[in-house]
Order: structure tokens, then sequence, then C-alpha cells
């Protein structure tokens, strides 16, 4: 999950990273208080979770309250890179001197995390990795060892940061270090890191990216989600702990196992070029332990989807057998029923596997008038794409 500047902020507050104060606004009134709070001048900036916001025109200085008004009016509405602008942040204003770059991130490749550091901060950090790379200094972080002050020190070092700075920055990275191990992120990027007039190194701007992995061990982090943004369905399912991810198709899918449902995907995306062009509608993994609640609950999200016009039912029976999963698709079908929700969308089911005999004789003998079976999957998909162009 990626963060809005203002949450990354408060992140590192909460670790001792040096900030500025700043408070996030709705609408352009609420700028006046604000800024006569934080001394009579502030930094209007807009929160989209995108980088160059600057140079888009959602950074700008107001000199007094009633110019905070204006600007933060000109940026709240403001679209960026796609992103609409709907909260802005007033932040105090630094006097820079210079602009730094520092990030930690985990390395994929390298199977290491990984610092990265450049005196040439401010500008977007690819075009400096693009245009000198030897102005950017890349120092593997071994994950037992993390981030001490030693090793603060040699990437503030290799970064090539001014002898009287080596201290501060250092500090400042091993204080980093912390928000990434401890609030298990992915990517803490800080760009502009900057130097004061005072001397003083602060974070001006953050990006961090959070590990939906350690949502277990993070309650706290559930309330930095962007609940607004967030896809209506994809939402319901995650309530009802489904794996589901919306799609812009026309074919509902339901399989058991992520691999299976991937393929799915691809066999329906491929019979629907003979069906005028129709596409999945969604992943959705039910997992090994399909049981009726699962099913009911994934097919509720799935029929729920306006664009849904059939679905597919893909299921390879393993430790819970077909004739489990049939019972669980028939006690589905009754569970919707019963909760008043009227299933109007063909459903075709192809099982296969463990017990698929016994679990296609259940579905037959329950005959329901929306469900057909097909017993091989690129016979299914065919069937589910036809359907749903129709
Ligand atoms: N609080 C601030 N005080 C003074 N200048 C700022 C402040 N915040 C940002 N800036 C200036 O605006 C530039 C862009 O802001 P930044 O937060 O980095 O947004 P983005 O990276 O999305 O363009 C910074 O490089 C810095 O020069
Ligand atoms: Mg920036």
């Amino acid at each position: 999950m990626d963060l809005f500047e203002y949450q990354a902020k408060d992140l590192f507050a909460k670790h001792d990273v040096p900030v500025l104060a700043g408070e996030v606004i709705e609408t352009p009134e609420a700028a006046r208080e604000v800024t006569e709070r934080l001394g009579g001048r502030a930094v209007v900036k807009a929160q989209v979770k995108t980088g160059g916001r600057g140079k888009a025109g959602g950074v700008k200085l107001a000199s007094d309250p009633a110019d905070a008004v204006e600007k933060a009016g000109q940026i709240l509405g403001m679209d960026i890179k796609g992103h609409t602008v709907h909260k802005v942040m007033l932040a105090e204003t630094a006097d820079i001197q210079d602009e730094y770059y520092v990030s930690f991130l985990l390395d994929r490749t390298n199977r290491t995390f990984l610092a990265m550091a450049s005196v040439e901060g401010g500008v977007e950090i690819e075009e400096v990795a693009a245009t000198k790379p030897e102005a950017l200094a890349k120092i593997p972080v071994d994950a037992i060892a993390g981030v001490t002050e030693e090793k603060a020190r040699e990437i503030a070092e290799a970064a090539k940061f001014p002898a009287e700075l080596i201290d501060q920055v250092a500090n400042v990275l091993v204080k980093l270090w912390d928000v990434f191990v401890k609030e298990d992120a992915l990517l803490v990027e800080v760009n502009p890191l900057v130097k004061t007039a005072e001397g003083k190194i602060i974070a001006l701007d953050g990006k961090v990216s959070l590990d939906a992995n350690a949502d277990f061990r993070q309650p706290e982090h559930e309330a930095l989600e962007d609940k607004a943004a967030a896809n209506p369905l994809e939402a319901a399912a995650k309530a009802k702990g489904l794996n589901y991810v919306k799609l812009d198709g026309q074919v509902g899918i339901i399989g058991n196992g992520a691999g299976l449902v991937m393929s799915t995907l691809d066999v329906v995306a491929y019979a629907g070029e003979k069906h005028s062009n129709v596409k999945p509608a969604n992943f959705l993994d039910i997992g090994g332990g399909a049981s009726a609640e699962v099913m009911a609950n994934g097919l509720e999200i799935i029929l729920g989807d306006p664009d849904v016009k059939s679905v597919f039912v893909n299921v390879f029976g393993g430790i819970t057998a077909c004739d489990a999963v049939a019972n669980g698709i028939v006690q589905a079908l009754e569970l919707l029923k019963s909760k008043g929700e009227d299933v109007t969308k063909p459903l075709v089911v192809r099982l296969d596997g463990n017990n698929a005999e016994l679990g296609r004789k259940i579905l037959t003998d329950a005959a329901h008038p929306l469900v057909q079976q097909v017993d091989t999957m690129d016979g299914a998909a065919d069937k589910a794409a036809e359907l749903a162009a129709k």
C-alpha cells in the first residue's frame, strides 16, 4: 500500500525523523486558520499518490493566510497524472540551501535491501540514475545487520555528502531504517532531504510503501487505507476475506488455487476473442477448502458486479474434493436465494480432479436452471464467453 505524503510524514515523526509541521485540509477556506497556526506562511502541497507534484503545479508557496486560501483553491480539484487532488497539506516553509535524496527499498533481484543516496536531490531520481549514475550511491543492506550508525556513515560517505553533514545525515538514515523495519515498509524514500539555512537536515517530502503481507502484525496500518479510492467490490471482498481483484471484462471467474485462476483468466480471454471480445471480469481464488459459505460469498461479490454477464466456476478437486465443492455451489445458490438475492446470471461449472464424477452428479441432480456443466476447461471457458456475449 502506497501512502500519501502526509501519512509518510506522520510515520517519520513517530520514529523521530526530523520533519516540518503540517496539517491536511479538504476545503480552501480551512487554509486560513491552519496557515495562521503555522506562523502566517505555508507551502500548499497536493496530496496525491504520484511524484512530480511540484512540476505539475501541485506545490505552491503561500505568503499569508489569504494567499494560502487562494493557492489551496487552485490545487484542490487539480488533476495530477490522472489523480484528482482531494486533500492538500499545508506545511511549514523551509529555507532550503540544498536538496538531497535518500531511500531504502527491497531489492528483489539481488535478494537484499538497498540504500540509495545522492547529493543531487529534488529532481526525479530516475533522471539522475540515467544521466549521472555515478551521483547515485547504491549500498546493499543486510537484513539482519540493518543500518547501524557505522553503516549509515558508509552510505552518506558513498553519496559524497559534505563532511560536516555526515553525522546528521547518518543519524537521519538510522531513523529512516527504523521506519522501514518497524513499519514493515517496502520503500521509504525522501526526496528532497534538505539542508536548511541553519544547517539542519530535514525530510521535506516522503514516499512510503507498506508491505500488505505484514498487515497482520501492523493493526495501525488499516487506518492508513484510502477507503474512498478503493474499488467498492474489492473492498467488499476484502471484508469477507476473499482473494479478489476486479478486472474490466464480463465473465465472472471463481476458481480454487491462484495458479488455476490465473490460467482460467488466460483461457477465458482467449475464448472471448471468438465471442465479441468478452474478457474476464475478475480474479477470485476461493482457496483450498471451498465451503458453501466461501462459495456463497464469492458468488455474491461476482453476481453483484454489474459488468458480469456470466460466471465460470472452475474447480480442480484436491484435498477438498469435487463433491464438497458441488454441494458448496448448490448450498451457495440456496443461501443467496434465501437472502433475497435473485440470481439471474448463467453459471458454467467445470469440475475435475478428486471425486469429479460424484460432484458432477450432485449438480446434475440439483438441476438448477442457471447452472450448466462442461467437463473441459477450454469448453467451459468457451461456453461462459458465449453466454457473456449474448
Ligand atoms: N515545506 C517546504 N518548504 C519549502 N519548499 C518546499 C517545501 N515542500 C516542498 N518544497 C519544494 O518543492 C519541491 C517539490 O516538493 P515535493 O514535496 O518534493 O513534491 P514532488 O516530489 O511531488 O514534486 C521540493 O523539491 C522543494 O524544493
Ligand atoms: Mg519530492
